[in-house]
């Protein structure tokens, strides 16, 4: 392990019944990149996702956070070691508000109440969220509003490492470009390290530093954006799903 690894998955595997989701996964993260997370629908992106935040325990393998083996820890025990995420599907808070729904994130690691709402005000306000819709309830938001207090929300825990789980999928380009630029700016100048999952590769090639492809639960390719992009089993793993 190099010193500035932040997150080192080793050998993972999960399946579920006959299904193997993750079949023996390699993936290195390292401190302050920006790593991109591709595959076609079923390649088990959020399944990673969910062994790394201790959703799920894997059958083989480990996640080390850190230097510490933080496999199959709790949810919340993984939240409090500095590793947040977004959810692929949108979990409605109808009837909280956005502050509030924000707050519940700082309250991770604060009790004071006083404290964890003004930590939220700051982050919606620096990830650029209408300030006049603080104290609209969640059934009254839009779909983008919806991603991005999901985004605040995991910001508000103060992780070290941060994973998105399809968070442009629905949107349209013009809101596709706002999401990249909070992503851009939450790695430059939170200085937060990313991984951020996408089954839509045109939003990952902008945004990522290094790319990382998941094909059936293997892992297929890693490298740059261009070299993902033109990598032949890359375009094979994505013929009859969705062009690239
Ligand atoms: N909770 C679950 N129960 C049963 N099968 C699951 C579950 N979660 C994921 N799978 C299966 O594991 C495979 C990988 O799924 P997933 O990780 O969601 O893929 P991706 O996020 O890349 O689209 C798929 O075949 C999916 O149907
Ligand atoms: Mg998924």
């Amino acid at each position: 392990m190099k010193s500035d690894t932040l997150l080192e998955v080793r050998k993972l595997s999960k399946r579920f019944g006959g299904i193997v989701a993750l079949n023996s996964v390699d993936v290195e993260i390292r401190e302050g990149e920006l790593v991109g997370i591709v595959g076609p629908n079923g390649a088990g992106k959020t399944t990673l996702i969910n062994c790394i935040t201790g959703i799920y325990k894997p059958e083989a393998g480990k996640v080390v956070f850190l230097g510490e083996d933080i496999t199959g820890k709790a949810p919340h025990e993984i939240a409090l070691r500095g590793i947040a995420r977004t959810w692929q599907k949108v979990r409605p808070f109808l009837n909280m508000s956005v502050i509030d729904a924000v707050t519940t994130g700082a309250l991770l690691k604060t009790n004071e109440p006083a404290k964890a709402r003004r930590e939220a005000m700051e982050i919606l306000e620096f990830i650029g969220f209408p300030r006049s819709k603080f104290e609209t309830l969640g059934k009254n938001i839009t779909l983008i509003e919806h991603k991005l207090v999901d985004l605040a929300r995991a910001l508000a825990t103060k992780p070290k490492l941060l994973l998105l789980d399809e968070v442009v999928a629905g949107l349209r380009p013009s809101e596709i470009d706002v999401i990249t630029e909070v992503v851009k700016k939450v790695n430059k100048e939170m200085k937060i390290t990313l991984g951020v999952v996408e089954h839509v590769m045109r939003f990952v090639m902008s945004v990522s530093d290094r790319v990382i492809v998941l094909h059936e639960g293997m892992l297929l390719a890693e490298g740059s954006p261009s070299e993902i992009a033109y990598n032949p089993s890359v375009i094979e793993a994505y013929l009859g799903t969705k062009p690239i």
